[in-house]
């Protein structure tokens, strides 16, 4: 398969991060996430991660045009074949993200987005556990660890983000539908939109976006899918 430039939209909890993890293995993409650089910088107590910690708490967005300036040094990083997963987050991101594109004249393939109602997120979010040594996620419910609340890959003691409890879930929830959600009206005007049922079972999450990326029909520019998908 051509390398590959995606984004993974979707509300907070959709799966994004595992099944950017599965992708990217799979495909031999880089993986960039912000809200992991992020948590990192607030972690260190640089003065980035100082400046954005109150935002994350709260969870709303960190401002455009420090992300933007993330993801700038990202792509020069990493180059292409990349999974963008939890950005673009605003209209001014995404429009920031076909600027820098431009400027490297990169093309952004494709713009997978996981669809999952409100109740299933409150769900998910509520019983997710994360490890603070290597950065595995877990599901109490749907993918919980061998052993109680033990990390299966290094052992660390599993914890809950800051961000999931019950009320910055609603919040973040919120601000996903004012801000976020205009994106995928965006994408889908420029044909890159490919949507998918991420409802499903963690699994059958994963071979949907793998058929539907295989199944991408490029047309002569190969300017992203000519017909939807999903
Ligand atoms: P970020 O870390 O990106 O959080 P998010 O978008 O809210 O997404 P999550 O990481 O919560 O969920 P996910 O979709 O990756 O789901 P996961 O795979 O873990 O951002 C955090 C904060 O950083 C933001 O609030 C903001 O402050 C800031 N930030 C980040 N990016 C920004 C940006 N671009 N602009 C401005 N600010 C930004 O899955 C969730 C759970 O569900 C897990 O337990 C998992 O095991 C389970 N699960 C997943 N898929 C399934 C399935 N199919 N079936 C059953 N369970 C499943």
């Amino acid at each position: 398969m051509k390398t590959l430039n995606l984004v993974f939209l979707g509300p907070p909890g959709a799966g994004k991060g595992t099944q950017a993890q599965r992708i990217s293995e799979k495909l031999g993409l880089k993986r960039i996430t912000p809200g992991d650089i992020l948590r990192k910088e607030v972690e260190k107590g640089t003065r980035l991660g100082k400046e954005v910690a109150g935002y994350m708490e709260k969870g709303e967005l960190v401002p455009d045009e420090m992300v933007l300036e993330i993801i700038g040094e990202e792509l020069e990083r990493v180059g292409q074949g990349f999974i963008l997963d939890g950005f673009p987050r605003t209209v001014a991101q995404a429009k920031g993200l076909d600027r820098i594109l431009e400027s490297k004249k990169w093309l952004l393939h494709a713009v997978v987005f996981l669809d999952v109602p409100d109740d299933e997120i409150v769900k998910r979010l509520s019983a997710r556990r994360v490890c603070p040594s290597c950065g595995a996620v877990y599901n109490m419910i749907t993918s919980p660890p061998r052993n109680n609340e033990t990390c299966d890959r290094c052992g660390a003691h599993l914890v809950r983000r800051g961000d999931d409890e019950s009320e910055t879930i609603r919040k973040r929830l919120e601000v996903y539908t004012k801000e976020t959600a205009p994106l995928i009206d965006y994408y889908e005007k420029k044909g890159l939109l490919v949507r998918i049922d991420g409802a499903r079972s963690l699994d059958e999450v994963t071979s949907l976006i793998e058929k539907a990326l295989e199944g991408l029909n490029w047309n002569e520019q190969e300017r992203g899918p000519t017909k939807p998908f999903g």
